[in-house]
């Protein structure tokens, strides 16, 4: 990179473009600094296993149950039972045996709901996830004190420590030998090793594979946008496009057959669509031209090929670059923009 620049600056300045080389070389020198310690230190905050990272801190399980009912419980329920947002944190099948073996039982069986404190092996993780992630709404919000209160708390209702236990730094290695699952963790087993063998049973489907598509958890709406719009921060297109977090705007699409509004281009409706990563109105990009396509078109009563082409992408038609398959839009927009692609004249 740096090699580039001082080679594309001599080009600049041979060119007798001194002033510009000049302005180009401070752009470039604004081009990433070292990074300052805060900022590593606010990278840096991970907990490891050996509770490495851990910073010193203490919380009690009553100082937790006030915090996880003003900061937690309305996404996971009073008692971490709740199934509606998240699969649940505590609740669930973790019995005497396991507390002894560090192993749970109940998660052999694939009819039993499987609960954070069910199968998190290290008590690192919990702290580690809550510290970084939670509230979700306003993660890397909680002190310290409050990370340890609330992993109190926590441990708490999953039955491994009593009402007045209070978690510090100093403790979390005596409750990990406590964790129900602690040795559901292990380099001993079959994907491990080059020569082991599968330590899973299962079919795999390959073909007509029945999907179950039920939504059995979602966010509430006050938390939908709390991390800005999934789909500005994705691809447009593809299999995988962002969701849509922000309230959906307000498209023009309730009278797409109407001939009169066919001759203004569907400006909104193209770039919530994504297409204009791709595709110009008035010239081709990595797509032709809208005006193009409308021309190619025009009189042929295409629009159902044309909503085809949109919904499912294609190649060859206009060159050899493919077009992926807008799959994620709803049919009322993909109509619309193939009756508009459709109505050229
Ligand atoms: C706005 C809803 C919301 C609030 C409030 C919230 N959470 Fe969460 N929590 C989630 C969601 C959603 C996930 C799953 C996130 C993911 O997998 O990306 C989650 C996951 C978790 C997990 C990990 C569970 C697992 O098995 O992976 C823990 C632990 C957790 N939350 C603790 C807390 C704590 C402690 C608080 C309060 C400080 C809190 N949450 C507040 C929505 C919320
Ligand atoms: C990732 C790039 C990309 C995106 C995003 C994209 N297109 Fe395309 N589109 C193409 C390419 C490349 C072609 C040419 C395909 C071909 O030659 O068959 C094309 C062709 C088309 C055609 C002409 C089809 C034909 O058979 O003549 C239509 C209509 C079209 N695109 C509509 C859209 C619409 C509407 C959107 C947004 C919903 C969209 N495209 C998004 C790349 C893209």
């Amino acid at each position: 990179m740096f090699r580039w620049a001082r080679l594309s600056i001599v080009c600049l300045t041979f060119l007798g473009g001194n002033a510009l080389a000049q302005d180009y070389l401070s752009a470039l020198n604004e081009l990433g600094r070292t990074a300052t310690a805060a900022e590593l230190s606010a990278w840096d905050i991970d907990v490891r296993p050996d509770f490495l990272g851990l910073p010193p801190g203490s919380g009690s399980v009553a100082q937790g149950e006030a915090l996880w009912l003003d900061q937690c419980a309305s996404c996971h329920g009073d008692f971490g039972d709740s199934n509606e947002v998240f699969s649940p944190i505590v609740l669930g099948n973790i019995t005497e045996d396991d507390v002894r073996t560090g192993r749970v039982a109940a998660l052999t069986d694939p009819s039993v709901v499987r609960t954070t404190f069910m199968k998190v092996a290290t008590l690192s993780t919990i702290w580690d996830y809550i510290n970084r992630a939670m509230p979700w709404n306003a993660p890397k919000s909680l002190a310290a004190d409050e990370v340890y209160s609330l992993v109190a708390y926590l441990l708490n209702l999953a039955y491994i420590v009593d009402d007045d236990f209070v978690l510090s730094d100093e403790n979390m290695e005596d409750v990990q030998a406590l964790m129900p699952n602690r040795n559901g963790m292990t380099e001993d087993h079959g994907l491990w090793s080059v020569n082991g063998v599968p330590d899973v049973v299962g079919s795999a489907c390959i073909t007509n594979c029945s999907v179950d598509t039920t939504i059995t958890s979602f966010l509430p709406d006050y938390a939908m946008n709390a991390h800005g719009n999934l789909r500005d921060q994705m691809r447009h297109y593809g299999p995988l496009p962002g969701v849509q977090t922000a309230p959906t705007p307000q498209l023009s699409v309730s009278q797409p057959a109407q001939s009169d509004s066919l001759d203004q281009i569907p400006a909104d409706l193209l770039a919530v669509s994504g297409c204009e990563a791709c595709h110009q109105v008035n010239k081709a990009l990595v797509g032709p031209g809208f005006t193009a396509i409308r021309a190619r078109y025009a009189g042929a009563d295409a629009s159902a090929y044309l909503a085809k082409k949109i919904r499912q992408g294609g190649q060859g038609v206009w060159g050899s670059v493919p077009m992926p398959a807008m799959n994620q839009l709803d049919d009322t927009v993909v109509e619309a923009l193939a009756l508009w692609l459709a109505s050229g004249k």
